[in-house]
C-alpha cells in the first residue's frame, strides 16, 4: 500500500467514531485531508463540524458540510463528542507530537473542547519516545530570538520555519535533537516560556483512542 491509501485506510476507520446528529472536531493534514473527503462520500449526517484550520474549514465547506466556530458551538450548548486528527508522532501512552502544518493551537483548543480525541495516523507515526519529529512551537513574532535562546539552553536545535505564518499569524518554532522523556513535564515547561503560544506536545490533553494503519490493516489503541 501507499503511503497515501495507508492515510486514506486509517481514515475510513474513523467514520463509525462519528456520533451522527452530532458536532463533530475536524483536525488538519493530509490524513485529516482523507477523513473530511470521506465523510462527506460516505453522506455521514452530522449537526456541523469544528475545525482546527482554515485549510480543514474551506475543504468540509467545499463539500457542504456545516462549519461552525468554536465560540459558536460552545453558545449552543452541544457538546463536541469526537475530535479526529493526524499527528507526527505517537507514543505508547498516546501521547502526541502535532503542528507539522502548523495548525497545533486550534488543534489542542479543538481537542480540549472535545470529550473524545481519536488519533487517526498510519504505522510510521508511532514511536517509543517522541522527539524523533522536530517540535512545532507557535510564537510572538517579537520573542523569536529569545524563545530560540532558551530552547537552546534546554538542549534543543530551534529553527524558524521560514515564509510561515500561523492562521492565528504568529510564526512556528521547529525544534529538533529533543528526546522527551516526560511529555507531561516538558509540555508544561514550553508552556512557560515567554511569547510560546502553544507548544505541539499533546500529553495533558492527549489522544484517547489511536488508529494506526499498516500494511496487515488499521489497529486500535485505547489510552
Ligand atoms: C497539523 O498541524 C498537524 O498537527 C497534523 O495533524 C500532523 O502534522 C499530521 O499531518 P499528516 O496527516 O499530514 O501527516
Amino acid at each position: 500500500m501507499t503511503a497515501d491509501e495507508l492515510k486514506r485506510a486509517v481514515a475510513r476507520a474513523a467514520l463509525p467514531h462519528v456520533v451522527q446528529g452530532e458536532l463533530l472536531g475536524v483536525g488538519t493534514g493530509s490524513t485529516a485531508n482523507h477523513f473530511i473527503d470521506l465523510l462527506a462520500e460516505e453522506q455521514l449526517q452530522i449537526a456541523g463540524a469544528v475545525a482546527s484550520s482554515e485549510a480543514s474549514a474551506t475543504r468540509l465547506r467545499g463539500h457542504g458540510i456545516p462549519v461552525l466556530d468554536l465560540e459558536e458551538a460552545i453558545a449552543s450548548g452541544r457538546g463536541i463528542p469526537v475530535y479526529v486528527d493526524g499527528a507526527d508522532e505517537i507514543d505508547p501512552g498516546l501521547n502526541l507530537i502535532k503542528g507539522g502544518g502548523g495548525a497545533l493551537t486550534r488543534e489542542k483548543i479543538v481537542a480540549a473542547a472535545s470529550e473524545c480525541f481519536v488519533c487517526i495516523a498510519d504505522q510510521s507515526k508511532c514511536v517509543d519516545q517522541l522527539g524523533h519529529f522536530p517540535l512545532p512551537l507557535e510564537v510572538i513574532p517579537m520573542a523569536l530570538g529569545l524563545v530560540s535562546r532558551e530552547l537552546s539552553r534546554m538542549g534543543g536545535l530551534p529553527a524558524i520555519r521560514k515564509g510561515f505564518v500561523t492562521d492565528n499569524g504568529h510564526a512556528i518554532i521547529d525544534v529538533s535533537g529533543l528526546r522527551i522523556a516526560d511529555p507531561v513535564l516538558f509540555e508544561s515547561e514550553l508552556d512557560h516560556l515567554a511569547g510560546v503560544v502553544c507548544n505541539g506536545l499533546f500529553a495533558r490533553r492527549r489522544a484517547d483512542i489511536a488508529l494506526v494503519s499498516s500494511a496487515d490493516g488499521v489497529r486500535t489503541l485505547r489510552a
